[in-house]
């Protein structure tokens, strides 16, 4: 499948201002990222003192998980209110100033955008409760009767995606048993009729007052699942399936064709500004084929590449899925947009080392089997890391990867928060084991998240020696290996780079070009050799001369033709 000489070039704007072709984006969860008002959870200014940390880690640009007001039922993705800040995490004026000082230090800023669904505490929603079936009102929302007799049934079988029913029974007015609402997710979580141009123009109104403020674009919360198919069939999910999406026949509510037209009408919207604004969408489909459907010229920018996440730590695999990845998105001119971990998954140092695994979404517990120690996983998640960030396009870092953290599996179980946790009776875990809030100095209160010691979740002690200050000067840390591969990617233009398969390694090995770097990452369980001739930029562990052991990745300079 693979050909050795096989290359892929990207378009990268002469003028370098296609900036998301390229950039390394730094996602952060703002709940967990840095606490200035001191409550336990964090908020903007807390992120604004730390924008010195994240210029000194070389990240191009910010996105930040929803900060909007909200009723916080699934952190901040349950939205009221689409144009103001949640007071937890401060107010539109710290907004602005964020934004401001981020620029500034030359950072961009990416907003989070939840389209599918809205809190039900938003004013359209309490409206749409308040109004009779068939209202205007209500036509914003997909509202059904029920099925039996009384309409006691819900309309059709769907599940949501957290457990239990995608569909809640109100009462009318006037007190009597009504309709039926969908909601793919939680239940304080209503889905949006997309079929309603009353929705399409509120949502050209909010990217408008977003791209007003300055932001640089927007990460498209379950873009595959604004449009649901019509006829509302029943369906049942493959129980493997990873939960967000992912089948390879779609979910009547997901990947339905009709979503494209509402990316091409936003991409509209977006180039009526200057400045290169973009869209990058969490599209979960279940292959790069279709992920690439979301990035074709005239829609998004960007889509993550899931396929990419989800792929186990092997070496056939890895070359299979970059191979398929970089022909998808060449072929409609878009470039790739490599992720490991996000706020949904299991975090891929931990992930990586599993020998069992967790459906996506599941999370894990303390009774899951062989959960790796930092010193166990370490090797292969500085390896991914380095595999990642060598391959040309933009890529995705997860808040707390570039200190090597951990997933908590480990918490108690009166403090997870996951709605997925509570929906499903603690049948799963949820993502908590990924939210926990970071550590940045191993002597204050909470790690140095706040000053007053509280955290919404608790942090466990074995991250005294993984916080920030820890790591700063010690040249073999997570965070030292992080800072040099993003100088090195950046001064060698990886990003805009191509690639070109290597030769001659033995089969557990993914090897290949980036312009002038050999990038060599030792997926096999046995030493490799490589080229005593070429200068070693970067390492993902120390070398012992000119082997490379199992999980280990090498960044060489090639001098001379090899
Ligand atoms: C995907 C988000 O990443 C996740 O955190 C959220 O729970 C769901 N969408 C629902 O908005």
């Amino acid at each position: 499948m693979t050909s050795q000489h096989d290359v892929y070039h990207f378009r990268d704007a002469s003028d370098g201002s296609e900036w998301w072709r390229s950039a390394v984006i730094y996602q952060i969860y703002p709940r967990s990222f840095a606490d200035a008002s001191g409550d336990g959870v964090g908020d903007l200014r807390g992120i604004a003192s730390r924008l010195p940390e994240l210029q000194d880690l070389g990240v191009d640009a910010i996105w930040l998980s929803p900060f909007m007001t909200s009723p916080q039922k699934d952190a901040g993705y349950d939205v009221a209110d689409y144009c103001d800040v949640d007071p937890i995490f401060g107010t539109l004026a710290d907004f602005d100033a964020l934004l401001a000082q981020a620029h500034a230090r030359s950072i961009r800023v990416i907003v989070d955008l939840v389209p599918n669904h809205s809190s039900d505490q938003h004013l359209w929603f309490r409206q749409a409760l308040e109004s009779a079936p068939g209202s205007p009102e209500r036509n914003r929302y997909i509202f059904r009767d029920g099925t039996g007799e009384n309409g006691e049934h819900p309309p059709n079988n769907w599940e949501s995606i957290f457990g239990g029913r995608a569909w809640t029974r109100i009462r009318e007015k006037d007190g009597s048993p009504g309709q039926w609402y969908l909601h793919l997710f939680d239940s304080s979580q209503p889905d949006f009729d997309w079929s309603n141009e009353e929705v399409k123009a509120e949502f050209r109104r909010i990217l408008r007052f977003w791209l007003d403020r300055g932001v640089d674009g927007f990460r498209v919360d379950v873009a595959h699942g604004l449009v649901k198919d019509q006829d509302f069939p029943d369906y049942t999910p493959n129980p493997d399936s990873a939960s967000m999406g992912g089948e390879e026949t779609p979910a009547p509510y997901f990947e339905q064709v009709g979503v494209h037209e509402i990316y091409r009408d936003w991409r509209l919207v977006l180039e009526e500004y200057d400045g290169d604004r973009a869209l990058c969408g969490e599209a979960w489909v279940s292959s790069v084929d279709k992920m690439a459907l979301w990035v074709r010229p005239d829609e998004m920018h960007q889509t993550f590449n899931f396929e990419y996440l989800l792929a186990p730590w092997e070496a056939s695999e890895l070359r299979s899925i970059i191979h398929r990845s970089l022909a998808a998105f060449s072929a409609v001119g878009a470039p790739g947009t490599w992720v490991l971990s996000n706020h949904d998954v299991i975090r891929h140092a931990t992930r990586l080392s599993l020998v069992e695994e967790s459906p996506q979404g599941s999370g894990i517990g303390p009774d899951f089997p062989d959960v790796p120690s930092h010193s166990e996983f370490l090797p292969r998640a500085h390896a991914a890391t380095a595999l990642m960030l060598a391959l040309p396009g933009s890529a995705y870092l997860y808040q707390g990867e570039e200190l090597g953290l951990d997933e908590v599996h480990d918490m108690p179980p009166e403090v997870r928060q996951d709605p997925t946790w509570f929906r499903t009776k603690g049948h799963r875990y949820g993502r908590d084991g990924c939210r926990v809030p970071i550590p940045w100095e191993a002597g204050e209160p909470a790690f140095g998240f706040n000053a007053t010691g509280r955290s919404w979740l608790p942090q466990p002690e074995r991250w005294r020696s993984l916080a920030r200050d820890v790591q700063q000067g010690d040249e073999r840390s997570t965070l030292s290996l992080y800072r040099r591969l993003l100088r090195l990617r950046k001064q060698f233009g990886m990003g805009q780079g191509t690639l070109e398969w290597a030769a001659g390694y033995p089969e557990g090995v993914v090897a290949f070009r980036n312009g002038d770097i050999l990038v060599i990452a030792n997926i096999s369980a046995s030493p490799v050799t490589i080229p005593a001739d070429a200068r070693v930029l970067a390492a993902s562990m120390p070398l012992s001369g000119h082997q490379l052991e199992a999980d280990t990745a090498v960044w060489l300079e090639l001098q001379g033709d090899i």
